[in-house]
C-alpha cells in the first residue's frame, strides 16, 4: 500500500536517484556493509524526511539492510512526486504528495507509523511528537529513533525536560559531519539555489538580510558575500553577532535592518522573526524567504490577512503581498525552506555525509537495542570518525597519525 501523486513519473525519478548515487560514495560503502550484515533484518522502520533524490538513495540503503520500511515526507512542499513514484516501483510503501493540505500531510505520517515501526528516522520532529501525542499505544515497540535537523533536536530536548520521552533518540544533527558540512556548505549553497531559481535576479549589489548566525546562516551569509551581495546579519546571541562582525558583516537588529534588505533570508528556528512592523518598513519589491525548518519565521500568516491584495509572482513559489502602503513584498515558497521548496535541497556530496551518519546511527540504535537509555543520545565520536575517514577516502585525501611519543606529549601534564 502507498499514496504518491503518479506512478508513471517513475522514470524521471529514477534517473535523479541513479545521478545522487552515482555521487554519494559513503552510502555506497555503507550499503556493501549492509547487504552483508543486514542490520535491520526483522525491523520495523518509518522514515520522515525530504523526500528526494538524496533521500531516495538512503531510503534504499535500509531496505538493503533489511529494514521493512515505511516512508513518509517532513514538509508539504520539498517532496518530488517523481522520486516517490521511483521509490514505489521498486516495491517501497511511501505516503507522500507534493502539496498536499496539513490534514493529508498527518494521515500520512500516521499511515507510515501504523504498522508499528521498532525505529524511527525523523526531521523536524513532527513523526516523534506524532507517536507521543495521538499514537501512544505504539511507543512500547520503538526501540530509538534518529532526528536529522536542529529544530527536531530541540523539540526532543523540550520532550526530554519535561519527561515525556518515551525511547531513545540519537542526535544525528549534531555530529559534526552533520552541521559542518551541511547546515553550513549545504544550506549555504542549496539556499542561493533555490532564491536563484525563483526570482532570476542578480545577487551582486544587492543588500542581503540574513536573520540568525547559527551554523545555517553562517553558510548563507558567506555565499551571498561570495556572490558580491552587501550582508547584514540579525542576531539575538550577543558572541554569534559579535562573530558576525568579525567575519565581515553589517550587524543591525531587524528593524533596522528591514528599511533597505533588498533580499531577507531567515534560519533561526524562531518565529515571526520577520512581521507586520518590519514588512511595513520594506521597500518596493523586497524579497522576502526563510531556510529554518518551520514556516513560521516569515509571518506570512499576517501578510494573507492584511494584504490589500495579492498576486503570483515570476512562478508559482512568489507571490506577492500589496500592502495599505502600496509597496509590494515578495514571499518565496510560502515562507518554507526555500532550498528545498524551491530547489533539490543540499548538494549531492554533503547529504551523501549526513545521511552516512542517519544510516549508521540506526544501524547503532539496532546493535544496541537492550542498552540505550531513554533519553536524547549524541551520536558516538566512532560514527562521526567513520564517515570522515569515509569521506577522506572518497576524496582521496590522507591525513597524518599521531605517534606514540606525540599521543604521550599530548596527554602530559608535567611537560
Ligand atoms: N534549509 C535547510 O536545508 C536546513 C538545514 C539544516 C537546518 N535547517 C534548519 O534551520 C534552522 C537553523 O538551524 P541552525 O543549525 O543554523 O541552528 P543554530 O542554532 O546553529 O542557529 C540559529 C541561530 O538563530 C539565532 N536566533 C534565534 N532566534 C532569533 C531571532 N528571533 N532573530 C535573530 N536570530 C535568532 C540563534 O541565536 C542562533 O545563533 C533550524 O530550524 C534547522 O532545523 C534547515
Amino acid at each position: 500500500m502507498s499514496e504518491i501523486r503518479d506512478i508513471s513519473l517513475a522514470p524521471s525519478g529514477e534517473k535523479k536517484i541513479a545521478w545522487a548515487r552515482r555521487y554519494m560514495p559513503l552510502l555506497r560503502s555503507v550499503e556493501e556493509d549492509f547487504k552483508k550484515d543486514k542490520p535491520f533484518a526483522g525491523l520495523k522502520m518509518t522514515v520522515s524526511l525530504h523526500l528526494e533524490a538524496k533521500s531516495a538513495v538512503l531510503c534504499r540503503v535500509l531496505m538493503e539492510g533489511g529494514a521493512d520500511l515505511r516512508i513518509t515526507g517532513c514538509n508539504p512542499l520539498s517532496t518530488q512526486d517523481d522520486v516517490t513514484a521511483a521509490l514505489v516501483s521498486r516495491g517501497a510503501e511511501v505516503w507522500s504528495v507534493y502539496g498536499c493540505t496539513p490534514e493529508e500531510y498527518d494521515r500520512h505520517m500516521a499511515e507510515a507509523l501504523s504498522f508499528g515501526p521498532h525505529i524511527v528516522i525523523d526531521d523536524g520532529g513532527d513523526l516523534v511528537s506524532m507517536l507521543h501525542r495521538s499514537m501512544r499505544s505504539l511507543l512500547p515497540g520503538v526501540i530509538g529513533g534518529c532526528e536529522e535537523t536542529t529544530t527536531g533536536v530541540i523539540r526532543l530536548h523540550a520532550m526530554e525536560r519535561e519527561g515525556a520521552l518515551r525511547f531513545p533518540m540519537l542526535t544525528v544533527n549534531d555530529a559534526r559531519c552533520k552541521h559542518f558540512f551541511d547546515n553550513r556548505y549545504g544550506t549555504g549553497q542549496s539556499v542561493w539555489d533555490g532564491i536563484n531559481r525563483a526570482t532570476n535576479l542578480v545577487v551582486a549589489g544587492k543588500d542581503v538580510v540574513v536573520a540568525g548566525y547559527g551554523w545555517c546562516g553562517r553558510g548563507i551569509a558567506m555565499r551571498a558575500k561570495g556572490l558580491g551581495a552587501r550582508v547584514t546579519v540579525t542576531e539575538v546571541d550577543p558572541v554569534k553577532a559579535l562573530e558576525a562582525m568579525m567575519d565581515g558583516y553589517e550587524v543591525k537588529t531587524m528593524d533596522e535592518a528591514a528599511g533597505y534588505g533588498d533580499v531577507f533570508v531567515t534560519s533561526t528556528g524562531c518565529n515571526k522573526v520577520i512581521t507586520e512592523r518590519h514588512f511595513e518598513k520594506m521597500k518596493d519589491g523586497a524579497i522576502a524567504c526563510n531556510a529554518g525548518h518551520f514556516n513560521v519565521e516569515v509571518d506570512v500568516e499576517w501578510l494573507e490577512k492584511h494584504a490589500v491584495s495579492t498576486s503570483e509572482g515570476r512562478t508559482s513559489v512568489t507571490k506577492g503581498y500589496t500592502l495599505e502602503n502600496g509597496r509590494t513584498i515578495f514571499v518565496l515558497a510560502e515562507g518554507r525552506l526555500v532550498n528545498l521548496a524551491s530547489g533539490d535541497g543540499h548538494p549531492v556530496e554533503i547529504m551523501d555525509m549526513s545521511f552516512a551518519i542517519q544510516a549508521l546511527a540506526a544501524r547503532y540504535i539496532a546493535d544496541h537495542r537492550d542498552s540505550l537509555p531513554c533519553s536524547v543520545i549524541n551520536v558516538p565520536d566512532e560514527i562521526d570518525f567513520d564517515v570522515a575517514r569515509r569521506k577522506l577516502r572518497a576524496s582521496g585525501m590522507t591525513i597524518d597519525t599521531l605517534s606514540e611519543e606525540q599521543r604521550s606529549y599530548l596527554n602530559s601534564w608535567a611537560l
